[in-house]
Parts: C-alpha cells; sequence; structure tokens
C-alpha cells in the first residue's frame, strides 16, 4: 500500500505563511467535499472512463491474447510508435517495472522483447533505432499507437515502419504491425483494417493522458512481462481508498487539498515531483503529462479567463541534490516539493569495508546504498523544512505492479479533484490542438492554407533580430 506523509507541508514543521493552517483547511473544507462528491456523481453516471478501468478485465483480456500470440513468434524487439498519453505511460511502466539493463540482456534472461518507444520525430533517434533493427526486422513488432490517429510525429513514423517493413518482408508485413486506436472510426482505424493488422482499442471515454491503464499502457508491459493483473488490481485499491468520506482518510483528497491550498493561498504554484529511486523518475514524466494537459487551462468552465495551473516539475533524488536543491531552498519560496520514496528497492548493494583508517569515507565503510538514499531524502526534507519549504512524501512499501497501479490512480483521481477545486475542464486540451493544426499548416496539409499564411507571418525570421 503506497502512503501519503503530509507532515512537513504544515504549520507543524514550518510556518504558517508557508504550511498548511487548520484555517486553510476549514476554508476549503466545504469545496473539497464537494469536489469530492462531483468526481464520485462522474464516475457513477460513467462520465470518467479511467475510473472504470480497474474494474474491467476485457481490456487486460484482448492484450493477453495478443501478448501470447506474439510471445509464441520469439518477438525479440518491440517498438512503440505514439506521443505523449500515446507514450509515457508505456515508459514509465518499463522504467519502474523492469530493470534498468532491461534491453541490454539477452533474449532467454529478459523473456520479453526489447523496448523502444519512439516518443519523437528527431531524424537521429528514429535513424538510430531503425539502423538498429534493420537485421531483425523478422522477430520485431511495433505497435502503433494513436488515439486520433492523425498525430503528425506517429503518423509519420508510422509511414517511415510500414513502408521500411513492406520493401523487406513483402506479402507478410502486416503481421508485423499492432495498431492500438479507435475501434470504430479514424484514420488508423481505416488504414490497420485495409492492411489487416490486429488491432487493440482506445476507449472512447479515456482521454490519452488517462489510458496508460488500457491497452495503450498494457500491451507493452505485458510484452515485457510485467504483470498487468496486479497493476489493476493495484489501481483498484486505490480506488477504493479514493472513495472515503472522510477527507484526511483519503489520500487523493489530502493531495489535492494540499496541492490547491499551495497553489491558491500559499504562493506556490511550481510542483516539484523528486522520486528518491531511478526506476520511479519516468513517473515524474508521466505525471507531468497529466498534471499541465488537464490543469493548465486559460478558460474556467463558466468561460472566465483564469489562466489556472500548477507548474509540474521534475526532479531526481539524490541527483537533483547537487543541481536544483540550492534554488528549492535559497531562490523563491514558491514550490511544493512531493518526494516518492521506496522502503524496499528491487535490488539492494552494499558498500563495501574499505578505507575505513580514512576519517572522511569510515562512515561509508558496509553501508547499505538503500539506507544512504534514505538518509539523503530524510536529510533534504529536513534542509527544505529549516528553510521553511514545504514538502510531502508518497512512500512505496515498494516497487511493484500494485504499488505502481496505485500510484497512478491516485494522481488520476487528484487531477479529477484539482479540475473540480479549480472549476477547470480536466479533460480537454485546446492548446495543444492549436500546435497539431499549426504542424499540418506548416507541412502543407490541405485545407490549413490560411492558417500557415498566418502563421508564416508570426514564425518568419526578421534578420534585425538575428545577431
Ligand atoms: O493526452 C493527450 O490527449 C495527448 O497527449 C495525446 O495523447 C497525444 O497528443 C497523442 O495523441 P494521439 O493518441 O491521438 O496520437
Amino acid at each position: 500500500m503506497i502512503q501519503l506523509y503530509w507532515k512537513n507541508a504544515t504549520d507543524k514543521v514550518i510556518d504558517s505563511r508557508h504550511g498548511v493552517t487548520q484555517g486553510d483547511l476549514d476554508s476549503i473544507h466545504d469545496a473539497l467535499l464537494a469536489a469530492h462528491r462531483a468526481v464520485l456523481g462522474q464516475i457513477e453516471a460513467g462520465r470518467l472512463g479511467y475510473a472504470a478501468l480497474p474494474g474491467k478485465s476485457e481490456y487486460a483480456d484482448q492484450v493477453k491474447a495478443l501478448v501470447a500470440k506474439y510471445r509464441s513468434q520469439k518477438i525479440t524487439d518491440l517498438v512503440v510508435l505514439g506521443i505523449g498519453g500515446s507514450a509515457l505511460g508505456n515508459i514509465a511502466l518499463q522504467a519502474a517495472l523492469n530493470d534498468a539493463t532491461y534491453n541490454l540482456q539477452s533474449d532467454r534472461k529478459r523473456g520479453g522483447p526489447r523496448l523502444f518507444v519512439l516518443d519523437n520525430v528527431d531524424p537521429a533517434l528514429v535513424g538510430d533505432v531503425m539502423k538498429f533493427l534493420g537485421r531483425r526486422l523478422n522477430t520485431t513488432l511495433f505497435n502503433v499507437i494513436s488515439k486520433s490517429g492523425e498525430t503528425a510525429e506517429t503518423a509519420s513514423q508510422f509511414m517511415i515502419v510500414r513502408e521500411m517493413l513492406r520493401k523487406k518482408l513483402g506479402e507478410g508485413f502486416a503481421q508485423h504491425i499492432v495498431a492500438t486506436t479507435d475501434m470504430l472510426k479514424g484514420t488508423l482505424h481505416e488504414i490497420a483494417k485495409r492492411d489487416g493488422y490486429d488491432m487493440l482499442p482506445v476507449p472512447d471515454d479515456v482521454g490519452g493522458r488517462f489510458s496508460v491503464l488500457t491497452p495503450v499502457g498494457l500491451f507493452s508491459a505485458a510484452m515485457c512481462g510485467i504483470d498487468i493483473d496486479a497493476l489493476l488490481a493495484g489501481a483498484g485499491a486505490m480506488k477504493q481508498r479514493t472513495e472515503i468520506h472522510q477527507w484526511y482518510e483519503n489520500p487523493a483528497c489530502v493531495l489535492a487539498a494540499v496541492k490547491y491550498i499551495m497553489m491558491t493561498a500559499k504562493g506556490k504554484p511550481m510542483h516539484v515531483m523528486m522520486p528518491y529511486s531511478n526506476r520511479l523518475y519516468l513517473l515524474a514524466d508521466w505525471y507531468r503529462q497529466l498534471w499541465a494537459e488537464s490543469l493548465g487551462k486559460r478558460l474556467s468552465r463558466d468561460g472566465r479567463e483564469v489562466f489556472a495551473g500548477p507548474t509540474p516539475i521534475k526532479a531526481l533524488g539524490t541527483t537533483d541534490q547537487h543541481s536544483q536543491v540550492q534554488l528549492y531552498r535559497e531562490g523563491p519560496n514558491d514550490k511544493l516539493v512531493v518526494f516518492l520514496e521506496v522502503d524496499k528497492h528491487p535490488r539492494e548493494v552494499r558498500v563495501p569495508n574499505v578505507f575505513g583508517e580514512v576519517p572522511g569515507l569510515a562512515y561509508l565503510a558496509k553501508a547499505r546504498m538503500s539506507k544512504l538514499l534514505e538518509a539523503e531524502k530524510k536529510a533534504t526534507e529536513y534542509a527544505l523544512a529549516v528553510s521553511q519549504r514545504p514538502t510531502l512524501t508518497i512512500r512505496f512499501n515498494n516497487i511493484s505492479p500494485q504499488s505502481v497501479g496505485e500510484f497512478i490512480y491516485l494522481y488520476e483521481f487528484t487531477t479529477s479533484l484539482m479540475g473540480e477545486l479549480l472549476n477547470i475542464n480536466a479533460y480537454d486540451q485546446p492548446a495543444v490542438e492549436l500546435g497539431k493544426q499549426a504542424t499540418f499548416a506548416l507541412m502543407g496539409r490541405d485545407g490549413y492554407q490560411d492558417l500557415a499564411k498566418q502563421i508564416k507571418h508570426t514564425v518568419r525570421v526578421d534578420n534585425k533580430y538575428l545577431v
């Protein structure tokens, strides 16, 4: 079970200008309960598709059937083509739940295929991976993921891959592509049907950034040996905890309350997530998208300009103690730091008993690395508290599919609560859409000529300002 520890964000530890007081909690009490009721009501009414996922075996069953098929074909490499919500969850699950050296291990040791997630159109990245796969195409599977089916980055990668497969493998090329997309409509859906790819659904009622527990995230995870049933069970266990009505016993309500008070009453719109675990670091990337796209909104639900949204930032302990903590302690007091801490790491390493005679190093002899990591986290927590900087800790008893599933659901539900508290629509992304359309225009897509003219006027380089 993951737990949230929040005393160091309160005036029990830091002064009341920066820490949450009883008065702050009293002032949002009714709004918090109303937000909680509203989100539970939306779930009950079937309007928040992500919340139904933990109890649904249908998607996991479809994923398992395809995994069995492709595992029996001894696929050595799996390449995910996707971006944003169609990639970040895949990356986070793989980093959290498989070894850091997974891709470097032998086929037999890994058990599943190597995993590459191409979530950019950097030609060097795509070119490097394609070169590596060139001689392995026979045993490579591509999972193209796009809910809309028309995202330029994913579409361009897909076109490159399809052409390469078609040229090198001929007729059977379609057996090397799984399309994860809308089951009823869309460009990718149509092509997949025509070419005859295996298909997995992106549920209509689950937005991209909430889709990690759909086939979007589950297929690559299961292909790489991650227990997706345990992942969903973890999400289900957290779902039960988010239903608790006493807000102070409900981790999502406490998390939302502290974050909301920090940004609205304590001048802290910067919300840092700082895992003390490399394995959990990429969950912070997943959180950044969830938080930024869901909560960064110009308009309230009643149409007023509010420019809402905390800025999600990621940092890694201990690495960023030597990079960011100077700023976090002595720079503007505008941040809430959320630590992710692990009780039992997947591996332990002990410092050998050497240099016992060297005064500056003797304390490290025989130390467990997990103990050093824990001490450094507590030291940073203490140092921040001394500087009146609030922190929260989310404690994982271990890093398992269960605990990662709990974390995912905790943040998804908290995002919904924050959307209610901020009175914004947490499920659209109008500002991202304009960028997508502008890309179409700049790349010459038919129907976007007027937009292309407007854009060129703004982005044309004026030599007067070029130095
Ligand atoms: O959360 C979102 O909606 C976005 O990040 C999308 O996931 C991202 O833009 C990719 O979209 P699509 O899956 O339609 O290609």
